[in-house]
């Protein structure tokens, strides 16, 4: 009993450290989750001609955290894992996420780094990495692949034919607190496609967040959770639901690469061209928020916003996402109130600093009122309609 409690322990152990250390958020759970006082849409008399600041446009390309980011996928690439104090090598990250810990030798060596599934999950993991960091790059058309990128695979799972369709209708559900004051349940059901975020659960809150579910949104913290359970076990929803999941940290793709091979319904990583278009896009409401608000200058934007940290939130790239692939955009559970919790699935009391809800707030205003204010969009795209319920 003693030995196998003990190596248990120093797993949990690990995971914590692992936690805290690994992407950027201890409790990765929430999002969705901004600001009240939405004001009612106003009449547009006149379409306005978005003009962009191009000193905000400037700041908003500049990725702080570009080099670190650059440096730590070259030691991946390496087999070196070191270089954010988790794992030492490929080998050591199987050995401690993996319920094959349990598998050993009689002499006690864990039997699957011998096995040749190593080496392919090591292989594949390095050209899924590679493939990634070497599409990252500014391309705002990325917005017209997304239904071929997302709904195709998705369309193939379910035997249909591959079409260049729009969605009718998708609702995107965040996960405020604010759900609890209304039972939007049936209404959101009645979206052709509902898109959830971050595994939060639907029992016992159905009336409030409805019951279905056809993309499950995730960052890949939430995989990465997943990962060291039987089959990558990551399905609060079901098994047969596609996941689309962006990567916070480049070392995910080892979840993503064990996982994948696990899962029955398409897994789909974001595309980076779209990760770095939706990077901006909140950034230039950051800064353009920051600088109106505090009357300090762009280059203080950084400290004050923990610069190489700062993030858009899996609710702003889940609504872009539906605004690439629906006709219609209905977006609920986004805002918050001194009567409601952070969320309506968790006890989380406090908001991530990492991410702008405010400024991610004003996207959503724009994309519902004047979505040609929404920066670094092509002139061809179109925009589906957009509506926010509080
Ligand atoms: C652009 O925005 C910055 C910061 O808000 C401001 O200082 C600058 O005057 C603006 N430029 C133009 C041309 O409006
Ligand atoms: C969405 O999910 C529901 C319930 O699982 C399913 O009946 C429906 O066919 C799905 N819609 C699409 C477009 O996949
Ligand atoms: C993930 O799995 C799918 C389906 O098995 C496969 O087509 C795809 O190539 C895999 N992706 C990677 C990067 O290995």
């Amino acid at each position: 009993m003693k030995r196998s409690v003990r190596p248990l322990f120093s797993i949990l152990l690990l995971v914590v450290f692992a936690l805290t250390l690994s992407c950027r958020i201890l409790l990765p759970r929430g999002d969705g989750v901004g600001f009240i006082g939405f004001e009612k849409p106003k009449l547009i008399l006149q379409k306005k001609v978005p003009v962009f600041n191009s000193t905000l446009l400037k700041y908003s390309a500049i990725d702080i955290g570009e080099e670190q980011a650059r440096h730590e996928i070259e030691e991946l690439l390496e087999g070196n894992f070191d270089s954010r104090g988790r794992y030492r090598s490929f080998a050591t990250w199987r050995r401690f996420n993996h319920h094959d810990v349990r598998a050993r030798s009689s002499r006690g060596i864990p039997l699957m780094l011998r096995s040749p599934q190593f080496y392919r999950y090591w292989l594949d993991f390095r050209r899924a990495l590679h493939d990634w960091a070497r599409k990252k790059r500014y391309q705002p058309e990325i917005m017209d692949e997304l239904i071929g990128l997302v709904k195709g695979p998705i369309d193939r799972h379910d035997g249909l034919v591959v079409s260049e369709r729009r969605y009718g209708s998708c609702a995107v559900v965040g996960n405020s607190g604010i759900l609890m004051q209304k039972e939007y349940g049936e209404l959101i059901d009645r979206h052709e496609v509902v898109i959830r975020l971050n595994n939060a659960r639907t029992e016992t809150y159905e009336r409030n967040v409805g019951v279905k579910t056809n993309i499950s949104f995730v960052n890949s913290n939430i995989l990465h959770l997943c990962g060291r359970r039987q089959g990558c076990f990551c399905h609060p929803y079901g098994a047969n639901v596609p996941m689309v999941m962006y990567i916070c940290q480049p070392a995910h793709f080892l979840d993503y690469t064990v996982c994948n091979s696990s899962h029955d319904a398409p897994l789909i990583v974001t595309d980076p061209r779209f990760d770095l278009l939706c990077a901006r896009i909140v950034k230039y409401y950051s800064l353009k928020r920051f600088v109106e608000e505090t009357g300090k200058s762009l280059d203080e934007w950084g400290s004050a916003h923990d610069g190489s940290m700062f993030h858009y939130s899996s609710g702003m790239q889940a609504v872009m996402l539906a605004v690439g692939i629906c006709d219609k955009v209905s977006i609920f559970g986004f805002g918050k109130s001194a009567l409601a919790r952070h969320h309506y699935h968790t006890n989380q009391k406090a908001e991530l600093k990492l991410h702008d809800y405010e400024a991610e707030y004003d996207l959503y205003h724009d994309l519902v009122n004047n979505p040609q204010a929404v920066p670094f969009i092509t002139d061809k795209f179109k925009f589906p309609a957009a509506v926010i319920y509080q």
